[in-house]
């Protein structure tokens, strides 16, 4: 017999049907509540909402549990790498040998911008944070591309593949051109004979006249750090992708706004946030047993790079950066007194009946910041790290929404707690009745 919910409102019943998803994860299809009984749910932060159906992203927040259409991220980790997951992200499978080539080669060529995007550049003041500079350029891409950008679902779909390339390249190249342009340095073109992140590194970091090459184990723990973000299915970031693209709005629009919603600290930039925290303690001599003491009290900061909407247990992405963290500083011969107070500040948060009882547990950006400061990235540029790493989730959900999301826009509802209708005082008046 078909599974349903039944809400009582006053003396009548309402039977709604129950979905099942493939991992059995059940919910109450409640889309004709409204026109049934006049009633509305009422779901601040959308904790118990389901949005979509969607099939790219599993999670099981209770068992630390994340699956790229179907495969465990500890697989991905360890056997693929950002390009061809990113690849499965957005198509679906994993690719043979000859799609794998023919994307890799299609990214490759698209990794120079147009010229006189450097311009855009130059418009900005110095200081400006590179969030800003990327959501900006990325939305100026429609500019560029028009015919990848019209907002016509059926044009911008027919364009899909060449529009996602374009992206999956630009975003590293625009991303690597802030952080020259802030600090008034030579822009380096890319190259052809190197992979996705060994090109970043190489325009990041080489000089007109001094080829910089990364340590292998740099570039391996940046790609790790790419494909541990590429996605995690309805976050903020990506919620406001779907919702952008709800609208009609082409890939690079939607994808810019997931730039903005992806920068606040308790999102993508936690993970500047957690260096940022880890450097005052240790600069207040303290090795975290007092700063785990007041980011108990709620009047402290919070203890960044812990606790996540979904995850209840132990975040699989923090699992495997932990072990990234120790292995390429090891690597690099490098003893940062950070990873130590980090280590110190999980262990005694974890025997902490206050964490415990929350479910509080590190989560991504807990250990993805010491990776990238032993890249040798600035702090600003970590949440930008971040937006690269999820731009194939971003890519792939705008796809979905475009596909199959039958035209319909999102469009949440509300409960309206302003003031009952009045009517409209004349300026003179008020200022009269102020007065008086
Ligand atoms: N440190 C201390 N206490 C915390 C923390 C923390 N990091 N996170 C949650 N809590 C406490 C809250 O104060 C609250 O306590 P209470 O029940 O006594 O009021 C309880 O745990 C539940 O917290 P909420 O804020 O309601 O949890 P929510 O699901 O809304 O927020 C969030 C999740 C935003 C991630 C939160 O845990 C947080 O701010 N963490 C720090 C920032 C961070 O690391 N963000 C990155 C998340 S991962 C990502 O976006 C890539």
């Amino acid at each position: 017999m078909e599974e349903t919910a039944t809400i009582r409102l006053g003396n009548e019943n309402y039977d709604f049907p129950v979905v099942t998803g493939t991992e059995n994860e059940k919910g109450i299809d409640i889309r004709t509540l409204r026109q049934k009984t006049g009633y509305i749910t009422f779901d601040d932060g959308y904790g118990n909402t389901g949005s979509c159906e969607s099939r790219i992203t599993f999670i099981d927040g209770e068992k630390g549990i994340l699956r790229y259409r179907g495969y465990p991220i500890e697989q991905l980790a360890e056997s693929s790498n950002f390009l061809e997951s990113a690849y499965l992200i957005i198509y679906g499978e994993l690719p043979t040998h000859a799609q794998s080539r023919d994307f890799s080669t299609k990214v490759l060529r698209q990794a120079s911008i147009h010229e006189s995007m450097r311009h855009l550049f130059e418009g900005f003041p110095n200081n400006s944070h590179p969030m800003a500079i990327l959501s900006a350029l990325l939305n100026s891409l429609g500019c560029y591309y028009p015919n990848l950008a019209t907002n016509d679902r059926d044009n911008d779909l027919k364009y899909f593949d060449e529009a996602a390339v374009l992206l999956l390249s630009k975003v590293r190249t625009i991303a690597a051109m802030s952080y020259r342009m802030m600090r008034g340095l030579p822009l380096m073109y890319p190259r052809k004979d190197l992979g996705y992140c060994q090109n970043f590194l190489h325009m990041m970091f080489s000089e007109p006249y001094d080829d910089y090459y990364p340590h292998d184990d740099i570039a391996k723990a940046l790609d790790l750090i790419f494909l541990l973000h590429a996605d995690h299915e309805q976050n903020c970031s990506t919620s406001t992708v779907r919702m952008v693209a709800s609208g009609g709005a082409n890939l690079f629009a939607s994808v810019a706004a997931g730039v903005c919603a992806l920068w606040g600290p308790l999102h993508g930039g936690a993970n500047m946030a957690v260096i940022q925290m880890l450097q005052e303690i240790h600069k207040s001599g303290d090795d975290g047993s007092k700063f785990v003491q007041a980011a108990k009290t709620g009047k402290g900061a919070r203890l960044m790079g812990f606790g996540h909407r979904v995850y209840k247990n132990y975040d699989p992405r923090a699992k495997i950066l932990k072990a990234a963290c120790e292995r390429v500083l090891k690597a690099l011969g490098r003893n940062d007194p950070l990873l130590d107070i980090a280590q110190h500040l999980e262990d005694k948060a974890l025997h902490d009946p206050y964490f415990i009882d929350r479910k509080l547990y590190p989560n991504v950006d807990f250990y993805s910041g010491i990776i990238l400061q032993a890249i040798g990235l600035p702090l600003d540029m970590y949440t930008v790290m971040f937006s690269i790493g999820r731009m194939p989730g971003w890519i792939a959900h705008w796809r979905e929404v475009a596909e199959f999301s039958k035209g319909r826009i999102h469009r949440p509802r509300q409960v309206y707690i302003g003031p009952a209708l009045r009517n409209y005082v004349n300026i003179n008046e008020r200022d009269a009745a102020g007065s008086a």
